[in-house]
């Protein structure tokens, strides 16, 4: 309490106490109409700074020997009817602000927690990748800011290699002292894993590696600059072009079911020989020609062939087992943004990565 508030008496004759006792008085019935029944109790009856303990210590007990008497039977009368009113108050329940703050709307709406669901693209890796694992293969990772080595070199990409500009590559800043193979760029796909993982263990080899990649791409309805792969590598002794077209044949019809059919176009890619793209038949309209295969009835999925020795090469430094005379491989790299654009009819790529619920939420 303030000391403005319970001021010292300068008189203790009967008139000036009763006027004293009287104000407070009114101001105990003001604050039990006011305040809540706990805020009451506390301004009045707190031990350590409750009124009535400033009154009984600024005006009892300084109160001269000849007006003890007098007070003490004032401050009684005042005792009694503040504990009256803290018992009608405590009776009465909490004020209507205390209830406010306690109140429980049961006409609100509840707090809905929103289950998460997978995004789409993961969807489909995990599909895909579940199609390579029943087959035996198992899943690779490797890191998305990645070295020149790791990116072209090692995959017969070598600096100045005119196929380099097919994947217009984002480099990062001020790498410019370091030799060529050392510097740091976003990888451009997810081949750079084949080399990591060919380094770490000889063959026999099965791996699929999801993941995302980087290129310097103007985006459009099918262009993203930040997109994702699976690629899949396979070596082991007498694996043959046909072992590819099995695998894949088989990948795409578990994928896309069983009526569909495959066929293998030549290509070319620096790290395979022979190189090819697997087209699947349209999975809508089963082959006849429609708007979305461009009546061609085709459409293109993947980019495939055989591993080129001078890949294996580069691996043969760390993994002497990797001697083309000896062992043979395939490799593949599809892009699953894509695919979920056939799977789930999505027109633009931009709205897998643009963060929007209304379209995000339709999966769910
Ligand atoms: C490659 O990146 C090769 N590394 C694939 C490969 C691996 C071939 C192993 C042979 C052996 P390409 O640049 O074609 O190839 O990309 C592969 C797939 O990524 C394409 O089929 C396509 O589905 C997807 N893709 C490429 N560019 C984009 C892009 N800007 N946005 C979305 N998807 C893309």
């Amino acid at each position: 309490m303030t000391d403005d508030f319970i001021p010292n008496l300068p008189a203790f004759d009967d008139a000036a106490l009763d006027a004293a006792f009287a104000a407070l008085e009114g101001k105990a019935r003001a604050d039990a109409a006011a305040l809540d029944a706990e805020a009451f109790r506390l301004q009045w009856l707190g031990r350590k700074q409750g009124l009535l303990k400033e009154v009984s210590d600024r005006w009892l007990k300084a109160a001269p020997a000849h007006a003890k008497k007098a007070a003490g039977e004032r401050f009684k009368v005042l005792k009694e009817l503040v504990e009256k009113l803290a018992e009608e108050g405590a009776a009465s329940g909490p004020g209507d602000d205390a209830l406010r703050a306690q109140a429980l709307d049961i006409t609100l709406p509840g707090t809905r927690r929103l289950l998460g669901a997978e995004h789409p693209i993961t969807r489909t890796m995990n599909e895909i990748v579940s199609v390579f694992a029943a087959m035996g293969y198992s899943v690779g990772t490797g890191p998305e800011v990645e070295t020149d080595y790791y990116n072209f070199e090692s995959m017969n990409l070598p600096p100045g290699h005119p196929a380099r500009d097919t994947q217009d590559t984002l480099v990062i800043a001020n790498q410019e002292r370091r030799p060529l193979r050392d510097r740091l760029l976003l990888r451009t796909h997810t081949s750079p894993v084949q080399m990591r993982v060919m380094e770490q263990q000889p063959p026999p080899i099965r791996i699929v590696v999801p993941g995302k990649v980087h290129r310097n791409e103007a985006d459009d309805a099918t262009h993203s600059s930040i997109f994702h792969q699976v690629e899949g590598l396979c070596v082991d002794t007498n694996i043959t072009f046909s072992d590819l077209k099995g695998t894949l044949d088989h990948a795409m019809k578990a994928l896309f079911g069983s009526a569909v059919k495959t066929r293998f176009f030549p290509s070319f890619f620096p790290f395979t020989e022979p190189s090819a793209d697997l087209q699947i038949s349209c999975i809508f309209c089963g082959g006849k020609g429609c708007r979305k295969c461009k009546n061609s009835g085709w459409i293109e999925l993947l980019g495939c062939g055989m591993v080129d020795p001078a890949v294996f090469a580069f691996a043969a430094e760390k993994q002497p087992a990797y001697d083309s005379r000896k062992i043979s491989g395939f490799a593949f790299g599809m892009g699953p943004d894509r695919i979920a654009m056939m799977k789930y009819g999505v027109s633009d790529i931009g709205q897998f990565l643009g963060g929007d619920m209304r379209f995000l939420s339709q999966f769910a």
